[in-house]
C-alpha cells in the first residue's frame, strides 16, 4: 500500500494493566481493536464495543488468546441506551473500569459545496457526540472507585486541516474542546482525560479517504496513499499498534501527572 519500515503487528512483554478494566470503542477495527490488543498483552480486562459484531468477535478471540477476559458489546456509540448498556455489562462483570479508549470513528470528506447536512450531522454523531456519550457515562464511575485514564481519539485534523474535511476536523477540533474540559472536571479524583491525535494510520479509515478523495486529484487511491506518506517528515504512515502504545502509555502509571493534553502522534505532520 505505502512504504513502510514497521512490522505490522507489535507485542510487548509490558504488563502494566493486570486486574484492571478497559473499555474500548471501535475495538472490531484499526485503532481501536490495536488498543483492544494491547490492553489485552498487558494484562487487562478489556470490553469491546463497536457496532461490526462479527469484526469485534475476532478482536475479542485475539484477546483472549493473550489470556486476558474480554467481552464482545455490540454498541453503536451515538445511542446512550447502548453504551449504558455496554457500561452495565462491564461493571456487572468485573465491577470497575479504570480505562476507556474512544476510538469509534468514521470519515467523510467533499467540498463545502458538496457535504450534505446529513453527513455534517453523522459525523458529528459519531465522531463527537460518541465521545461525549462514553465520558458522561463512564467519567463519575472512575472518579468514584480508584480513578482512571481516559483517552479520546481525536487527529491531526483537529489541530490542522485541510480543503473537503470540513465535518471530519470539526468533530475532532470538538473532542480535543471537550477533552480539556471533562479533564478540568475531573482532575480532583484523578481521572486523567487525554486526545490522542494520529496522523495518517494504515486503516480502513484511511483507505476510504483514499478512495475518496483520490479522484479529486485525478490519482489513484495508492497514488494518494503514497503522497500521504511522502508528506510526512518521516515518509510513512503510523501502525495502528503505534497509536495503541501512546494510549498504553497514557493510561500507565507513569503518565499520572498528564491530563488535559492532545498530544500529536504523526511523525511531525502537524508541525510541518
Ligand atoms: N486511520 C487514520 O489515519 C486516523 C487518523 C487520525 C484519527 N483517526 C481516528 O481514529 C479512530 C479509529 O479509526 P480507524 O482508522 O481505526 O478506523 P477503522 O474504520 O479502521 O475503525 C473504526 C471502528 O469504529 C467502528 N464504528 C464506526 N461507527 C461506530 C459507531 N457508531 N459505534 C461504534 N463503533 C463504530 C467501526 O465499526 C470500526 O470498527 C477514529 O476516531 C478516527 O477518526 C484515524
Amino acid at each position: 500500500m505505502t512504504p513502510t519500515n514497521t512490522p505490522a503487528e507489535h507485542e510487548t512483554s509490558l504488563r502494566r494493566f493486570i486486574g484492571q478494566t478497559a473499555i474500548i470503542t471501535g475495538s472490531a477495527k484499526g485503532i481501536g481493536r490495536a488498543c483492544a490488543l494491547r490492553f489485552a498483552q498487558e494484562g487487562a480486562n478489556v470490553a469491546c464495543l463497536d457496532v461490526d459484531e462479527q469484526a469485534n468477535l475476532a478482536t475479542v478471540e485475539a484477546c483472549r488468546r493473550y489470556g486476558a477476559q474480554a467481552l464482545a458489546l455490540r454498541c453503536d456509540v451515538t445511542r446512550m441506551q447502548d453504551v449504558q448498556g455496554a457500561v452495565d455489562a462491564t461493571m456487572q462483570q468485573w465491577g470497575r473500569i479504570d480505562v476507556l479508549v474512544t476510538a469509534a470513528g468514521i470519515y467523510t470528506g467533499g467540498l463545502l459545496s458538496e457535504v450534505t447536512l446529513e453527513q455534517w450531522q453523522r459525523v458529528l454523531a459519531v465522531n463527537l457526540t460518541g465521545v461525549f456519550v462514553c465520558n458522561k457515562l463512564i467519567a463519575p464511575l472512575m472518579a468514584g472507585c480508584c480513578g482512571g485514564s481516559i483517552i479520546n481519539i481525536s487527529s491531526m485534523s483537529g489541530k490542522t486541516s485541510w480543503p473537503g474535511t470540513h465535518e471530519y476536523s470539526a468533530s475532532k477540533s470538538g473532542v480535543i474542546g471537550l477533552t480539556h474540559s471533562v479533564a478540568m472536571e475531573m482532575a480532583p479524583y484523578s481521572v486523567t482525560v487525554n486526545a490522542v491525535c494520529p496522523g495518517n494510520t494504515r486503516t480502513e479509515l484511511v483507505m476510504q479517504a483514499a478512495r475518496q478523495n483520490a479522484p479529486r486529484d485525478g490519482i489513484t487511491p495508492e497514488e494518494w496513499l503514497a503522497r500521504r506518506a511522502n508528506d510526512c517528515p518521516m515518509k510513512r504512515l503510523a501502525e495502528p499498534w503505534e497509536i495503541a502504545g501512546l494510549c498504553a502509555f497514557l493510561a500507565s502509571e507513569d503518565a499520572r501527572y498528564i491530563t488535559g493534553q492532545a498530544i500529536e502522534i504523526d511523525g511531525g505532520m502537524v508541525l510541518s
